[in-house]
Parts: structure tokens; sequence; C-alpha cells
């Protein structure tokens, strides 16, 4: 992760609402026939809620719900996964394993293709230092858990 790999904002618009979604800047998020994304600035959340940061930055995507069905979808290329059947598909949930998909890998993947999960790790970082961004991932990974299909 280079500062040249800023991190940007996108607001989503879908049924009258903004939504925010973060995104590498290099990543393309507009594709034919997608509804418009543009580029915002992050707003931390006072609030450290699993629930309420779950809302304000993964429902773009994952749908208010956790489902999948976030009004984003159209503009990525990559499904975006059932949160609420992570611990059928894998027979437990890992809370570990979880919250490193949440923070984003270690390394960046070799340059082709895009990320299309946002690595929130380096993103609330770097806006509210490292204790507040293991907060909100820790709180954002018991939210998940509490959501799971048994
Ligand atoms: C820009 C859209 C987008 C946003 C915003 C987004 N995600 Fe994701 N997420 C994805 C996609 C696409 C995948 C599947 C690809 C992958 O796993 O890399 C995914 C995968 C995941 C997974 C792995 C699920 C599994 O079944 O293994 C978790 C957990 C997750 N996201 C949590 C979150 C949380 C928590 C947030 C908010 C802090 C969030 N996501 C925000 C698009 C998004």
């Amino acid at each position: 992760m280079t500062s040249r790999h800023a991190m940007r904002l996108l607001t989503a618009v879908a049924t009258g609402a903004f939504a925010l979604v973060a995104l590498l800047g290099a990543t393309t998020v507009q594709q034919a026939g997608a509804p418009p994304v543009k580029t915002g600035t992050y707003q931390p959340l006072v609030s450290a809620e699993g629930k309420d940061n779950f809302l304000a930055y993964c429902a773009v995507c994952h749908g208010v719900d956790a489902r999948g069905g976030g009004p984003a979808v159209p503009a990525l290329k990559v499904p975006v996964p059932d949160l609420t059947t992570i611990a059928k598909r894998n027979g437990k949930f890992d809370g570990g394993a979880i919250m490193q998909k949440i923070l984003g890998p270690e390394r960046l993947p070799a340059a082709h293709g895009s990320i299309e999960m946002p690595m929130w790790g380096p993103l609330f970082r770097r806006a509210e230092g490292d204790a507040v961004a293991q907060l909100r991932v820790t709180n954002l990974t018991t939210y998940l858990q509490s959501l799971q299909a048994r």
C-alpha cells in the first residue's frame, strides 16, 4: 500500500439517497449501464457501533440486510456475497479471518485486476489511527456474527 494508491471515496446515488463506498483510487467503478458513482470525502462516523458502521460503509454493496443486494452492485465486476451465510458456507464463523477480510490483504495482489471489496484497514487507520480502526472492524465483525443464519 503506497501513498500513490490513495483511497478515494465514492458516493453511489441510489433510490434518491447517498451512500458511501470506499474504493482504491485506481478501481474503475462505472461500467456500461451501471448507476452513476461519484467521488466524495470519507466522513468518520461518530458511532463505533457495528450496525451503524455497517449501514454507513458496507450496505451500499452488501445491502442493508447484508444479503448482497446493495445499490452499488451493478457497478461491480464481482458478485457481492451474502454476509448472513458466512458460517453456513464455511462450517463456522471465523472472526479472525473475517476481520482480516474487512481490513484488507497485507499486500496488494499483482498489479492486474482490481480489488472490488475495499480495504477498510488503511482507510480507517489513516483517518483515525490504529485503535479506532481496530474498534470499528471488531464491532463490524461482531455485528456480522450476530446476523449469521442458523
Ligand atoms: C464496493 C462494494 C463493497 C463495499 C462497500 C463493502 N464490500 Fe465487502 N465485499 C464486496 C465484494 C465484491 C466481496 C466479494 C469479493 C471478495 O471477497 O473480495 C466482499 C466480501 C466481503 C466479505 C467476505 C465474505 C465471505 O463470504 O467471505 C466480508 C466479511 C465483507 N465483504 C465485509 C464488508 C464490510 C464489513 C464492509 C464495510 C466496512 C464491506 N464489506 C464493504 C464488496 C464490498
